[in-house]
């Protein structure tokens, strides 16, 4: 039986450059050298540092299985040392995400973001990475849906006889604090009842019945977390591909619809979902709009191979950065269309989430105000 490897991909903003753009290449530095030594030290087996917007991901690979103290607090550590550079350099936001003084023996309910599975590897392991920026864990939801429960995205569910049998799906509520298993095709309507509202429910889990795992996506909510709002989720998804999981080009395509998501400016707007390459990631057009990037990897005896070619460095060309093609400048050039022409809202709904929402509010300010000038109709 093939040994157990996980694979842990850990997210923070902790500091950007201009506003909330991305992060100082110093940053992804330290965090990498981190990242490097728990290699050397037998911690990690492979690492990949990169970003999405403004936030920095940490893509790991380990023997030690979901939630692991070490790995987190690596994580954590790392994060520190980028955002005391960000700090040095006094940059915006520095160390925004890191909601405690001291680490607890793990990220979550901390402020980063987390999604981690921990599988057998199969005799060939193409996986996919996808980053946000600038929206919520809810995102993924309606691209989730499509992958793994709609046979007019994925024809696999059709006629590959693997995935015909359907997904378990593991629903988060954020708000409460609850979750739910439920199976695809039989409770589909059911499921979508739910994750229609996008402001409490989010996919945490898509689980084939002999498989295993096949996606898995960061839901901390960071609002509710901090009691206070401190920026956008800007959750990340880990998914398994082939081989009776969806296909990548099946994961990919629901993508080329650009889905309003909740988050862009301050957090409180309803943008197009834009896809697109690591390095066009920065929040160019009103801070954003919401980005989505996608890396393919290979993972072999836990080692991120992927793409790398014969003379890269270290770290160098383990992805294939999907969203970078001109094919999706189509998409592109529509979700720009989209978010605005939701700009032309300006502070009304639905250019702008419910109250609740908000990133921050003047509101009770405003009526406590008017009080005296309030008349009963
Ligand atoms: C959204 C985001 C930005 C900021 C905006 C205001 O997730 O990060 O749109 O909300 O730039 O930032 P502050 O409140 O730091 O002035
Ligand atoms: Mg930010
Ligand atoms: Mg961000």
């Amino acid at each position: 039986m093939a040994e157990k490897i996980t694979v842990s991909l850990i997210k923070a903003d902790v500091g950007s450059i201009a506003g909330h753009s991305r992060p100082h290449p110093r940053m992804m530095e330290v965090a990498s050298e981190a990242l490097g030594r728990a290699v050397r030290d037998g911690l990690l087996v492979d690492y990949y540092v990169t970003r999405c917007g403004d936030d920095m991901q940490l893509l790991m690979t380990h023997r030690h299985g979901e939630n692991n103290k070490e790995v987190h607090g690596l994580a954590w550590n790392a994060f520190m040392a980028a955002a005391s550079e960000a700090k040095k350099m006094h940059l915006y936001a520095a160390g925004q995400d890191l909601l405690s003084d001291a680490f607890s023996g793990n990220v979550r309910g901390q402020g980063p973001g987390a999604a981690e599975m921990e599988f057998e590897e199969r005799p060939t392991e193409p996986m996919l990475v996808l980053m946000a920026d600038k929206c919520g864990p809810a995102a993924y939801s309606l691209p989730v849906a499509k992958i793994f429960m709609d046979p007019f995205t994925t024809t696999g569910l059709v006629i590959d006889p693997r995935a015909h049998q359907g997904y378990d799906i593991e629903i988060v509520d954020v708000v409460d604090h609850k979750k739910v298993l439920m199976s695809s095709p039989a409770e589909l309507y059911d499921i979508l009842a739910l994750l229609g509202d996008t402001t409490r429910y989010a996919v945490k889990r898509v689980l084939h019945r002999t498989i295993g795992t096949s996606a898995v996506i960061s839901t901390e909510k960071l609002n509710m977390l901090a009691g206070k709002y401190v920026g956008k989720d800007d959750p990340v998804m880990l998914v398994r591909c082939q081989s009776g999981f969806p296909a990548v080009g099946e994961v990919l395509q629901p993508f080329a619809f650009p889905q309003l998501v909740a988050g862009w400016m301050r957090g409180s707007h309803y943008g197009a979902w834009y896809p697109c390459g690591v390095d066009q990631s920065d929040p160019s057009y009103y801070d954003g709009p919401p980005r989505v990037c996608a890396l393919g990897i290979q993972v072999s005896n836990g080692k991120l191979q992927g793409a790398e070619m014969p003379g890269s460095k270290p770290g160098d060309h383990k992805f294939i950065d999907y969203f970078a093609g001109k094919e999706w400048d189509y998409v592109r050039n529509k979700a720009m269309d989209i978010s605005i022409y939701m700009r032309g809202h300006g502070p009304f709904m639905p250019g702008i989430v419910p109250p609740e929402d908000l990133e921050y509010t003047t509101r009770p300010e405003i009526l406590k105000k008017l009080e005296p000038r309030m008349q009963p109709l």
